[in-house]
């Protein structure tokens, strides 16, 4: 297929140096019943659809610029990608690619940990793209697509937020700043040394989590506290922590969590996981 794009736009361009554009079909190949392209370009079942040869040479548009025109409105060809993707990015709108046809929000696909994190997360603040992307300007932005097949994991500032900052109110100068060095294992699809999910002071610093189906990453007593019974108290002085030593979350934290049949839940989201810690009404950096 590359080499067919390739051989055509060569005799396309050829053709149009010496013959006029309305020839540029008849002259070097034999007259194409279905145009340059093989049938089923426009059909999405079809193994030819356009789709799936835009993915199948990584993405690179520009080859389809070449013929279809810098702001894809047909140029040599007269086949315009405006009339279908009507977006004012044309087919370069994210939706394109990241989401429903047409549809101009994004919607990352709905597995691994979007499925978590963008729709159904229950337990905390709303993740954002951001958070685990650098998101692109543009379609053709520096590090949007790149030889690397796959998404890259580029963590955001809730990922990197620092506690036990000197300064701070609840500062404690027995405990030493907590830098979270985030990082993404490709193999096993695993974060570790994330703010959200536990290097934070008091927190499990070990905890690391995986977005395969079945993972207990949003389980009360993982990111702090005790995993095994799920108990959330953070670690206190003996874990050699510095945590009050009081379980009725509420009193100090009320607001954020509820005692509801003896389990403790998050009764506002927007409040957990924002990398502020919520505390007597207040929110504080710490
Ligand atoms: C060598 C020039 C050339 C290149 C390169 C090229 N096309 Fe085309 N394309 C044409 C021509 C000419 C037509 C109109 C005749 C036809 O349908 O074959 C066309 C038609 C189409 C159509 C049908 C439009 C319609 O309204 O029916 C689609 C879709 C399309 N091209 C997509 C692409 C994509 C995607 C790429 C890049 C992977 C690409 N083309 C690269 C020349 C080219
Ligand atoms: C006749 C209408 C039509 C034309 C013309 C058209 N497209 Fe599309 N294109 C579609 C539809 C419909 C989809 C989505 C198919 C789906 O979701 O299954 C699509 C999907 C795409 C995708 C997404 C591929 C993916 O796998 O996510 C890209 C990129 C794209 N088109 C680029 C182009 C380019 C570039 C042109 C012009 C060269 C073009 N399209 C012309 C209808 C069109
Ligand atoms: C909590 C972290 C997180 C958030 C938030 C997140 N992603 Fe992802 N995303 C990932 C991980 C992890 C992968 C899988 C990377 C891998 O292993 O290839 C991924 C993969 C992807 C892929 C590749 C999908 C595929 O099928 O290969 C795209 C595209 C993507 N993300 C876009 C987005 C967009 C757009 C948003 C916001 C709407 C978003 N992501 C939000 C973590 C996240
Ligand atoms: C023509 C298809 C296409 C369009 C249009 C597109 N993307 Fe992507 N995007 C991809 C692919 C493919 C990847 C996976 C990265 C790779 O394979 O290198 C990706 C990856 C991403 C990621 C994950 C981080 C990364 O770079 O790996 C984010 C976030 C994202 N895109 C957002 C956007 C936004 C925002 C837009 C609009 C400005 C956009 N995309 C337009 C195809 C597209
Ligand atoms: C995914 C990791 C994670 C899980 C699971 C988790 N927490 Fe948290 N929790 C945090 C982080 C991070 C903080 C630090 C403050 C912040 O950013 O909101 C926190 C803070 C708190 C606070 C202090 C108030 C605040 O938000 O600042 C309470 C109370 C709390 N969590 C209760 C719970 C309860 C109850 C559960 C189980 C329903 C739970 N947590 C599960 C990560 C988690
Ligand atoms: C008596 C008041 C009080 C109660 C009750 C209390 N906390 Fe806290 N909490 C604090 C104070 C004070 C801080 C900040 C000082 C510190 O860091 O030790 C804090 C901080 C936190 C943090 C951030 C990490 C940290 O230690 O700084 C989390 C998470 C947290 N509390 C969760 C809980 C959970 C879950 C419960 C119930 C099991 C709970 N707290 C009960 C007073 C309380």
């Amino acid at each position: 297929m590359k080499t067919r794009i390739f051989l055509l736009l060569i005799s396309s361009t050829l053709t149009l140096i010496f013959t006029s554009c309305s020839d540029m079909r008849v002259d070097v190949q034999p007259a194409p019943e279905v145009g340059v392209h093989p049938e089923g370009i426009i059909n999405p079942k079809s193994s030819n659809f356009h789709g799936v040869l835009i993915q199948n040479i990584n993405w690179k548009m520009n080859e389809c610029q070449n013929c279809h025109a810098a702001d894809y409105s047909g140029g040599i060809t007269g086949a315009s990608c405006l009339t279908c993707h009507t977006q004012p990015a044309g087919p370069e709108a994210c939706n394109t690619c990241h989401g429903v046809f047409n549809n101009p929000n994004i919607i990352a696909p709905n597995k691994g940990a979007h499925y978590k994190h963008l729709y159904t997360a229950s337990s905390g603040k709303s993740v954002e793209c951001i958070a685990c992307h650098i998101v692109p300007e543009q379609f053709k932005s520096v590090g949007h697509i790149d030889d690397s097949k796959g998404a890259e994991i580029n963590f955001g500032s809730i990922a990197l937020t620092e506690t036990n900052e000197p300064g701070t109110q609840d500062y404690d100068a027995s405990l030493s700043l907590f830098t979270p060095v985030p990082t993404y294992n490709k193999t096993s699809q695993t974060c570790s040394n994330t703010y959200c999910h536990g290097y934070f002071k008091n927190g499990n610093t070990e905890n690391a989590v995986s977005f395969t189906v079945g993972s207990n990453g949003a389980k009360c007593g993982s990111c702090h506290g005790d995993a095994a019974t799920g108990n959330p108290l953070p670690k206190t002085s003996a874990q050699g922590g510095t945590h009050p030593n009081v379980t009725s979350c509420n009193a100090c934290h009320s607001g954020v969590v509820d005692l509801v049949n003896g389990n403790w839940v998050i009764s506002d989201p927007t409040k957990h996981i924002n990398g502020l810690l919520n505390i007597f009404g207040q929110e504080r950096d710490y």
